[in-house]
């Protein structure tokens, strides 16, 4: 047995874990901040570094009391090193040094990507050659794994991603940061019945555009005041997700054609939307029965360390390690 203790801190969550053998969570502890910059409405970097400082001890005590553990339990530990803000990677990655050099453990590099893709085995063991569909507040990309721990981008945002998108319009529409959540629970309640564009749907690639939509929602809410006509929030809601979720269905559909995969990830923090859960369990079971549907468990999609701990694990069996000069990759992609 492999205890893996793990660190996160690339945005706004402060996190530690405990995951054994990378597929079971001992414990995981994860301190949100988006109180503080939900004023803001986005990520302050300098205030994330603060409060990183303020709650990583506290989040690696939680995490050896849930787990009933002492650091004499732990066999490596692992850690966000990038994607992120560089102040909060640093945060994370200088615990985990310190932790890994006083207890004289290996310490792991991990890809935060990759963190939130190995996150499905909390549900099931991905079985390969896989192929991940990564929707984040950062990333969008369809991922293919022909085995554990390889990864090549078949296709990805070419400007915002779809995470940000649902940002962006939750700012307009005057909801807080972040409001992925608030605009899948109102779209739940309206109707699909505004005509938006889907994104990028004509080109001959595995491609995603997601400004596009984000400016026709703006032009349609700028005409309703000009004109004088109310909206309905939950209507604009469901019409936006609808056109986001038509976009990604599209281009997975189109990568599970060319790609024969034994299974399909849905990972990242937008993998929590019911309505992307539900529009890729259909796809999956009426036109590709054969791969079996893998998404993250909705507590695992958001950020957490738990999921670092679980790639952390793919490092640790192929003797990935790092030494005390690894740096933060602010930009890193796989
Ligand atoms: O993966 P994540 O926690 O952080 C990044 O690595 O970016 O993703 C955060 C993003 C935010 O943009 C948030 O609005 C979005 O995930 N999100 C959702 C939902 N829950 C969170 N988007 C759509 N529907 C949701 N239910
Ligand atoms: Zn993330």
């Amino acid at each position: 047995m492999t205890n893996i203790l793990a660190f996160e801190s690339s945005a706004d969550e402060t996190s530690a874990a405990i995951v054994q053998d990378g597929n079971k969570v001992l414990s995981n502890s994860v301190a949100t901040q988006i109180n503080s910059h939900k004023r803001f409405g986005g990520i302050v970097p300098e205030v994330a570094s603060r409060h990183h400082i303020e709650w990583i001890t506290r989040v690696l005590d939680d995490a050896l009391d849930q787990a009933k553990m002492t650091m004499d339990d732990i066999d490596a530990v692992a850690v966000t090193y990038g994607p992120g803000l560089v102040g909060s990677l640093l945060v994370g990655l200088m615990s985990a040094k310190t932790v890994a050099m006083v207890h004289d453990l290996p310490l792991i590099p991990v890809n935060h990507l990759a963190g939130h893709i190995a996150a499905a085995n909390f549900n099931q063991p991905i079985q390969y050659p896989a192929l991940a569909l990564m929707v984040s507040g950062g990333h969008t990309e369809l991922v293919l794994m022909p085995k554990e721990n390889q990864f090549e981008v078949l296709g990805e945002t070419r400007d915002d991603a779809a995470g940000e998108s649902f940002d962006k319009v939750g700012r307009l529409l005057g909801l807080n940061y972040p409001a992925g959540k608030t605009i899948d629970e109102m779209a739940h309640r309206g109707q699909t019945n505004i005509k938006f564009p889907t994104a990028m749907a004509r080109e001959d690639n595995l491609d995603f555009s997601f400004s596009g939509l984000k400016s026709a929602v703006i032009n349609h809410v700028h005409h309703a005041e000009q004109v004088g006509e109310s909206i309905n929030q939950d209507d604009l809601a469901a019409s936006f997700q609808k056109a986001v979720v038509d976009a990604l269905i599209g281009r997975t559909k189109k990568a599970l054609a060319a790609y024969p995969v034994k299974s399909f990830v849905l990972a990242g923090g937008v993998a929590a939307n019911m309505g992307l859960r539900e529009a890729l369990d259909d796809l999956l079971s009426k036109s590709f029965p054969k791969v079996t549907y893998i998404p993250v468990p909705r507590e695992y999609t958001g950020d957490n360390a738990a999921m670092i701990g679980a790639a952390g694990y793919w490092n640790y069996k192929d003797g990935i390690f790092a030494d005390l000069s690894l740096n933060t990759d602010p930009g890193l992609d796989f």
